[in-house]
């Protein structure tokens, strides 16, 4: 409460500012829904296009949906030359910045840009989602001066993102891999680049505006950022000897070690489980076992956080799969963003369901009645 009785819920902690029928989360006992679904069951038994599909359609596909909905994906992968042109001017920007430029630009493209109609939403999120993996990998092969890869339509979603990433087919684990880690990271609430999606959504603006916000703001650490800052950290501590030295000198000096806590989750977060596992077996895999370990020992140094409900989140793992697959840091967060579109273009249909502006108001407690002196006359 503050000095004139307003009550003042700062970040919006533990506020509900609508109802949704997207995503469940119980923090306490780390449990997630999509639609109802279990996160384990998705990520165990399903694919990114299946989950799309239920996020964005409400229900689980029949084969034959599915099979069209694919057809439709694969089909929209390509991006206008001039968006190609836009992304090489900008090439020298973190991925982030050239994929937030380069989906702003798509909006010019677009021919239902401005329809903002449930049915016609989500088909410029699913052009957006198809899209986006061929701009990431566009910009990646232009900044190291090499052709961008077209899309193949032979592969699913994760496998044409790696294939045009790297100019090769991918291995199967691979795919799958990348499949999970883009099914854990399709949706998640109300979290913060979804809420600023729907506030831009809520003024009547557009798909495109809103998915720009929502990539904006899923760039910061403290948010979608933290994949990259724990590899930057493992990379840092080099062998896992030192890890928890290097944990135990950010905690004594009142830092924070990334890829740890959760404003929601105050168990461990559930999609940290199925990354954790895969982390071990690929560092295996690549004779580069230590990643895992250096991760392993940050853990241990944590444990008594946990007692304050400070766990892994989804972050803390998924650095390292990236790193083991040859992507570079500053990918991390894209790979994110990439599987992150169906998400936003779900709050975005959500919130117009039943749209009313989103607009919040802070207490005033600067000087009052200031008297205007003109420009000569100030000292
Ligand atoms: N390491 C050490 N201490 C931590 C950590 C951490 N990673 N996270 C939180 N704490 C401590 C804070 O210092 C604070 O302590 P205090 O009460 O003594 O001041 C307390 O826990 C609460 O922290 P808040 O920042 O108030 O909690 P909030 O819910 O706002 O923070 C956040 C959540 C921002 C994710 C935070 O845990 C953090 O900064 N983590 C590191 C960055 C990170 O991993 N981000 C990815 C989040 S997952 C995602 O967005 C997909």
């Amino acid at each position: 409460m503050s000095t004139s009785g307003v009550e003042i819920r700062r970040g919006l902690m533990g506020v509900y500012f609508d109802r949704s029928e997207s995503c469940f989360i119980d923090g306490s006992i780390g449990k997630l829904l999509y639609r109802g679904y279990d996160i384990h069951e998705l990520a165990e038994q399903s694919t990114f296009e299946e989950v799309t599909y239920l996020l964005l359609q409400g229900s689980l596909p029949t084969r034959s949906e599915l099979s069209a909905f694919d057809s439709q994906l694969r089909s929209d992968r390509e991006i206008p030359d001039g968006v190609v042109d836009i992304i090489d001017k900008v090439k020298g920007g973190h991925p982030m910045d050239v994929l937030r430029t380069a989906v702003s630009a798509l909006s010019a493209w677009d021919p239902e840009v401005k329809d903002n109609s449930p049915e016609a939403i989500i088909r410029k999120g699913l052009r957006l989602t198809a899209k986006a993996p061929t701009i990431v990998t566009t910009h990646e092969r232009l900044r190291n001066g090499l052709d961008p890869v077209k899309p193949n339509p032979d592969l699913n979603h994760s496998g044409n993102f790696l294939y045009m990433l790297r100019g090769r087919e991918p291995e199967e684990e691979e795919i799958h891999i990348m499949d999970v880690d883009f099914i854990l990271h399709a949706e998640h609430g109300s979290n913060a680049s979804a809420f600023a999606s729907r506030v831009t959504a809520s003024t009547q603006s557009d798909l495109h505006s809103a998915v720009v916000s929502g990539i904006a703001t899923l760039k910061g650490p403290a948010h979608g950022g933290a994949a990259e800052e724990v590899m930057k950290m493992a990379e840092e501590i080099g062998r896992p000897e030192n890890a928890a030295a290097y944990a135990r000198n950010i905690l004594d000096n009142g830092g924070r070690v990334m890829g740890f806590g959760h404003r929601v989750y105050k168990a461990e977060d559930p999609r940290a489980r199925h990354l954790r596992e895969r982390s071990k077996t690929l560092g295996e895999a690549k004779g580069q076992p230590h990643w895992f370990e250096i991760l392993t020992n940050l853990q241990e140094v944590m444990k008594p956080y946990q007692s304050r409900g400070i766990f892994v989140n989804v972050d803390f793992f998924a650095g390292s799969i990236y790193y083991l697959m040859g992507i570079p840091d500053d990918l991390f967060i894209s790979i994110f963003a990439l599987g992150r579109i169906p998400g936003w273009t779900l709050n975005v249909v959500e919130q117009y369901s039943n749209n009313i502006l989103i607009r919040p108001l802070t207490e005033y407690t600067g000087p009052m009645d200031q008297p205007y002196v003109s420009i000569d006359r100030r000292n």
